[in-house]
């Protein structure tokens, strides 16, 4: 094939960051993947809207079943939030059998297992990589770099929101809603920040980390929760005193056939690599039996990150689709243990 088409599902700040990338590094991509990769439908909400990037307004439509039903269309990129829909739509284009990239961390982190089955039964892959601390290539590092080794642990900063206004404080002694306030201006935090300050974005980056990591079925329930709305920076004083920085930690650990995952606010001493993490930066830290410590770092959101992670996907796919190898991508969730989860 001398092209291989996509179809968008969502065109806002990541689904223009995607248009934007596969334009800018056109050249690189043709080269990797011997094909040129080219958008041909993009489902809106509203045709008329003004957009901030250059698009032929032929491309763009508010009928599904035109990117989803198109004949040429082998991947589908889901940037539209949302559970329901977005599930429904993803499920039609598995039976399509089209390719799924999705960047939907609610939606993977609530469905993931079911729609990773309607893949694997339709033979195809299904990646999302983008759904876990953005622009960072965790999800790969994970199920790839350190696929054969025993992960014990895996700690996150996975929500750059709560570590933004937790660094504000900290240095700053900025007020806990004036930190807030700051991170919604510059755009990270969630339309409704309710699911970053307590906590739940965090949880649902956990559930798919601890997933890939222990290769066990973890559901977003299993998952104990703890936010950083009653934090004051009296807390934060007191910690630094101490030789402690305070971080909402996400923490998956695997013990015994126990898993422990949960997400909460976590005095670090200074010497833990993640308490050098500022501002709205993500890092997960992974300690793996034979490799020992090791740290993933950089930016949790913004378009051009995730749109970063969103082209290594559909590249991933390309090449599947090329080798003839689809329906086996590496961070397909094969469960091979059952842990006990200790929360329940
Ligand atoms: N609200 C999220 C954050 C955006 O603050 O990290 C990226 O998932």
């Amino acid at each position: 094939k001398e092209k291989v088409s996509v179809g968008l599902l969502g065109l806002g700040v990541v689904g223009s960051g995607v248009i934007q990338l596969i334009n800018d590094h056109r050249e690189k991509l043709t080269h990797q993947l011997g094909c040129e990769v080219e958008v041909s439908k993009v489902l809106v909400k509203n045709l008329d809207k003004t957009r901030n990037i250059h698009i032929n307004g032929d491309l763009l439509t508010t009928n599904p079943s035109d990117v989803l039903d198109h004949p040429s269309i082998d991947i589908i990129v889901e940037v539209m939030g949302g559970i329901d829909q977005a599930k429904e739509y993803i499920l039609r284009a598995f039976n399509n059998k089209k390719h799924v990239v999705s960047a939907n961390k609610d939606l993977v982190a609530l469905h993931g297992p079911e729609l990773q089955e309607a893949a694997t039964k339709n033979r195809c892959d299904f990646y999302y990589e983008a759904s876990v601390a953005g622009g960072i290539p965790i999800l790969r590092g994970i199920s790839e770099g350190l696929s054969t080794d025993h992960i014990q642990r895996v700690m996150g900063i996975v929500n750059g929101t709560t570590n933004y206004i937790l660094t504000k404080m900290d240095e700053e002694g900025m007020s806990y809603e004036d930190a807030l306030l700051e991170a919604q201006r510059l755009g990270f935090a969630e339309a409704d920040p309710t699911s970053d300050v307590d906590g739940l974005d965090a949880a649902r980056k956990m559930a798919i980390l601890g997933r890939l990591a222990f290769s066990t079925p973890v559901e977003l329930s299993d998952v104990e929760v703890n936010g950083i709305r009653g934090i004051e920076l009296e807390d934060l004083r007191y910690g630094k005193q101490l030789g402690y920085t305070m971080k909402l930690i996400g923490f998956a650990n695997f013990n015994d056939q126990e898993l422990e995952v949960n997400v909460q606010p976590t005095l670090l001493s200074k010497n833990h690599p993640l308490s050098s993490v500022k501002n709205e930066y993500n890092a997960v830290y992974v300690y793996g039996e034979a490799v020992g410590e090791t740290m993933f770092y950089g930016p949790g959101a913004g378009s051009l990150p995730t749109a970063t992670a969103i082209l290594s996907d559909v590249s991933a796919a390309i090449k599947g689709l090329r080798l003839g190898v689809s329906g086996s991508q590496s961070n397909e969730m094969q469960f091979t243990k059952t842990l006990t989860p200790i929360n329940k």
